[in-house]
């Protein structure tokens, strides 16, 4: 595997390889899970060449959020990624992605404004912008992003469709724990105690789904039965528990053909988690 440090190498790299090669593309912010790594499969399985890189992205967190303690474990990262297969990994230091008076962003205004919008100002704009930046750099054929991330999908979907980028996304089925929590590089933050209880973020999810699955179409009371499992438990300070459109991400009120995404994000302690499930409708 080659470890590029900087845009100057990342250039010359990508100069350097045959026009036909086929660039598979998984941009990660490290401490990497099982999560990642399928993603790696994933490009692997698709392309010629695949492109990993490890950037902690100032510009998507918030002045209170966890930034600075952001787990970075990049010896760690690097063997599983040499491990997996990875043909090559960016991780440029700070100072040569941005320059020290960048002054443009890439804002989308649409799907970024719900659910984790609203309880982050900002981060939506951050993604965007460095995934951007990123795509003009490594010019993938592919690029692989986690549903766990379901409205980053969402968002990257639209800048790519909007803005005409010549790129592919694929995105990945959630990595889950045996007991359904879904893999996240800020478990790892969570006590033993509030490991056991994070299960019963999908098991939320899961409980408005049967109720779904028999029957129910109401998106209100779905989000009662979901957020109701997190109450019961007194530990969960919910942000939010919803049924979305899967595609505006708009509220609903009740779900029809095209299904829902059940969305979630709640802090145990101090650590926030998110998650998601797509309810389809039956054929
Ligand atoms: O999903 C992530 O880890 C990050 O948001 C991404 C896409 C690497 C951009 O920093």
């Amino acid at each position: 595997m080659e470890n590029l440090l900087n845009k100057a190498s990342l250039r010359s790299w990508r100069e350097s390889i045959p026009p036909h090669a086929r660039v598979g593309f998984v941009p990660t912010m490290g401490a990497l899970h099982e999560g990642h790594l399928s993603l790696v499969h994933a490009s692997k399985k698709r392309c010629d060449l695949t492109v990993a890189s490890i950037f902690v992205n100032p510009l998507q967190f918030g002045p209170k959020e966890d930034f600075a303690n952001y787990p970075r474990t990049l010896e760690r990262d690097r063997s599983l990624l040499e491990q997996a297969g990875v043909d090559v990994l960016f991780s440029p230091a700070e100072t040569d992605l941005y320059a020290a008076d960048a002054s443009t962003y890439v804002v989308e205004e649409s799907v970024s404004q719900p659910l984790c919008g609203q309880f982050r100002p900002g981060h939506f704009r951050g993604v965007a912008t460095v995934v951007l930046k990123l795509f003009n750099l490594v010019q993938p054929h592919y690029a692989f992003f986690g549903q766990k991330d379901a409205q980053q999908c969402s968002v990257l979907e639209r800048m790519v469709r909007d803005l005409d980028l010549p790129v592919t996304l694929i995105l990945g089925e959630t990595v889950r724990e045996p007991d359904g929590l879904a893999m996240s590089s800020r478990n790892r933050y969570l006590s033993a105690s509030d490991r056991e209880k994070a299960a019963l973020i999908h098991a939320s999810l899961q409980a408005a789904a049967r109720a779904f699955a028999l029957g129910e179409r109401n998106a209100t009371e779905l989000e009662r039965i979901g957020r109701g499992v997190l109450e019961r438990d007194g530990s969960f300070r919910i942000q939010y528990w919803e049924a979305r459109h899967p595609a505006s991400l708009h509220r609903l009120e009740k779900v029809s053909e095209a299904g829902a995404l059940l969305a979630v994000a709640a802090y145990l302690g101090s650590t926030r988690l998110i998650d998601n499930l797509r309810l389809k409708a039956p054929a």
